[in-house]
């Protein structure tokens, strides 16, 4: 239990495994009340974690799931934007209609679903902190992911930076996170161990990050610590924007 987070409210989405579930994980620990959306959330609650199924990508449902976490909790302090899809590489013009739209729907759209319901009371209580899951991809490319996926994440840095400048009045701190490679069930389940040894050795700092590694930062960035940053993408990758 940590003064910072106790007692604090927290909706996490793609909580159900990778960087969420370890976020969810670390906030559940620190004592905050954690509301933990997937489409598959974990099966198993621990203490502190509450499982919320719901689509982010579906605006009505996201309606339905903040209003029952209101209903519960009281208010949102803490909104972390980790729901994601990949893709896999390929030439933009094979990337259908279809496509496009599914992966800006999570990754984009299912951001600004929630955030369109959690800011009001954030604003209202002068207090607040949102972090969106961004990507390196977001920043420069993606190495492992098709065009629909690093526009996906770009947008989602846009969003972020003009979302925050019109929180910032009321107070409410809103940041993006762009990560490297990290080792979840996307990353195996999208890149062989071949690429990612490659990708490994290719690496400044010589090794893949860890959902420790992005936690870390996301608490930070929901810590008073942060209290003077917000319309912020923080790079964490292992050095790979330096080549
Ligand atoms: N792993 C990486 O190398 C890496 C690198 C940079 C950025 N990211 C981004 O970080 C975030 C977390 O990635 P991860 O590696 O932990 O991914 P992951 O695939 O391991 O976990 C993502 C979770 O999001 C959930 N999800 C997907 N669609 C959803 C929907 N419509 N509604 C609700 N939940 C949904 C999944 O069920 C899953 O539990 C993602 O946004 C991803 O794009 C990942």
């Amino acid at each position: 239990m940590t003064e910072e987070f106790a007692g604090k409210v927290a909706v996490i989405t793609g909580a159900g495994r990778g960087m969420g579930a370890e976020i969810s994980s670390r906030l559940a620990q620190a004592g905050a009340s954690v509301f933990a959306v997937d489409l598959e959330p974990a099966s198993e609650s621990a203490p502190g974690i509450v499982p919320v199924p719901c689509d982010v990508s579906d605006p009505r449902a996201v309606r339905a799931a903040a209003a029952s976490v209101l209903a519960d909790a009281g208010q949102i302090d803490f909104l972390v934007n980790g729901a994601g899809l990949v893709s896999v590489t390929r030439p933009v013009e094979t990337i259908s209609d279809d496509d496009w739209a599914r992966l800006m729907g999570v990754n984009v759209n299912g951001a600004l679903h929630w955030m369109r319901e959690a800011l009001p009371g954030m604003k209202a209580r002068r207090s607040g902190k949102i972090v969106n899951l961004s990507s390196r991809a977001g920043r420069t490319l993606a190495n492992f992911a098709g065009a629909h996926y690093s526009a996906s994440k770009a947008a989602l840095l846009g969003l972020t930076r003009q979302v925050a400048l019109e929180a910032a009045p009321d107070n409410v701190h809103v940041n993006a996170i762009a990560p490297g490679l990290v080792e979840t069930p996307m990353l195996s389940g999208s890149v062989d161990e071949r690429k990612r040894e490659a990708a490994r050795a290719a690496t400044p700092l010589r090794r893949i990050g860890t959902t420790s590694d992005i936690a870390e930062l996301v608490l930070f960035l929901l810590s008073p610590k942060s209290d003077y940053i917000t319309g912020a993408t923080v790079d964490i990758n292992g050095g790979d924007l330096i080549l």
